[in-house]
């Protein structure tokens, strides 16, 4: 009999992960004595009735690398130790059933996970690790804010989205002589929002890693707008706020899920200039998921392949409760414990800043 091994997607999808999936299968197609299986929904296709499994054959992934999403679908609600469950009343709770989860994974002779996703799903990799799961991990996150990983797959395809974004919003705003504010996607990290910003030419820059003054801001626009060119773009990270501000988010009500849904600082910036007495027309756009969606860039799928490859590598040398990682330019394996205690955020010394700074971008402080 074979050796089964099974492949989970976790947490928001991002572009690659189809790739990693595509190099994992094939990896192990080279092999004669393991098959592969996908958990449709991270873990709920197991933890379900029926169970919800399918095969992944070389057949099956063929190609699949160019395409966007999860061929097995994900979720970022829920996951084996924080199950919703509802009660009598119609209210929610939720339950551990880690201990169910490894019990079925015996049940169906699976001796190994590769558990593909973000800061959210390695925790849950890291707990069923503790628990005596044979797991894997892999980073994934648009977010980028995975540590002792240079890069997370699907960060670099975010921000060409974000780069063309404001390769865009630069021809309107000078058109119309405007002040266009572009709201991107990052969590509590401005990855996403600073790189888009030097590669795009920003004139401001808001990370969560910086609190921003809104008076330096406004002087920053007005010195753009007046020196000259009328227009000014400035990129802001949701995560951003002001000195001594809060981010903008909204509580989740649904069991299971994200307790804080970020977004809208784009919208509250423009207030707060308008407030702070900036002259300019302004207006705003949020990005959101379009950063997730669509075909990973070149970068990312050779990331993912990377990193499905050496998953697969892991999985044979048996280096449970690790995580892929790219050190430049190796693919390594690190404890997924020490991934997951620290968010990576921008340093405010890096070479990232002051490349930023030396060019004159604002960021706010
Ligand atoms: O973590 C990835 C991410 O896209 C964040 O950048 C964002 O805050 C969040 O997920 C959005 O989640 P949802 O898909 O639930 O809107």
């Amino acid at each position: 009999m074979k050796k089964r091994l099974l492949i989970a997607t976790g947490g928001g999808d991002c572009p690659g992960l189809n790739a990693v999936i595509r190099a994992i299968v094939k990896r192990a197609a080279r092999e004669e004595d393991w098959e592969v299986l996908g958990s449709i929904d991270a873990f709920n296709g197991i933890l379900l009735d029926p169970m919800h499994l399918v095969e992944l054959t070389e057949e099956r992934v063929a190609g699949i690398h160019v395409q966007g999403g999860t061929i097995i679908g994900t979720t970022n609600k829920g996951g084996p130790f924080e199950w919703p469950v509802k009660n009598q009343d119609g209210s929610w709770t939720t339950v551990d059933r880690s201990n169910d989860l490894l019990e079925r994974l015996r049940y169906q002779n699976i001796e190994a996970v590769i558990n593909i996703g973000g800061d959210g799903s390695q925790r849950i990799s890291q707990g069923l690790f503790e628990k005596g799961c044979n797991i894997i991990g892999v980073p994934k996150t648009i977010d980028n804010d995975l540590s002792d990983t240079d890069f997370t797959f699907g960060f670099q395809t975010a921000v060409d989205v974000a780069t063309d974004a404001v390769d865009k919003l630069v021809t309107t705003a000078a058109s119309h002589h405007r002040v266009l504010i572009l709201e991107v996607m990052g969590r509590y990290a401005g990855w996403i929002a600073l790189h888009a910003a030097i590669a795009g030419g920003a004139e401001v820059c808001l990370i969560p890693e910086i609190p921003y003054n809104i008076h330096k801001v406004v002087e920053a626009i007005n010195h753009r707008v007046k020196s000259g060119s009328g227009f000014a773009i400035v990129v802001i990270a949701e995560g951003a706020r002001q000195v001594d501000g809060e981010m903008e988010f909204v509580e989740s009500e649904t069991p299971g899920a994200m307790k804080i849904k970020l977004g809208g600082a784009g919208l509250r910036l423009s207030h707060e200039l308008k407030e702070a007495g900036c002259q300019a027309e302004i207006r705003e756009t949020i990005l959101g998921h379009l950063q997730r969606g669509g075909r990973p860039n070149a970068f990312d799928r050779l990331l993912a392949s990377q990193f499905g490859v050496k998953a697969f590598e892991m999985v044979l040398e048996q280096k449970w409760g690790h995580m892929v990682a790219y050190r430049h330019p190796d693919i390594i394996a690190v404890p997924i414990k020490d991934a997951i205690r620290n968010y990576n955020l921008i340093e405010l010394d890096s070479d990232l800043v002051k490349t930023a700074r030396g060019m004159g971008m604002s960021l706010g402080d």
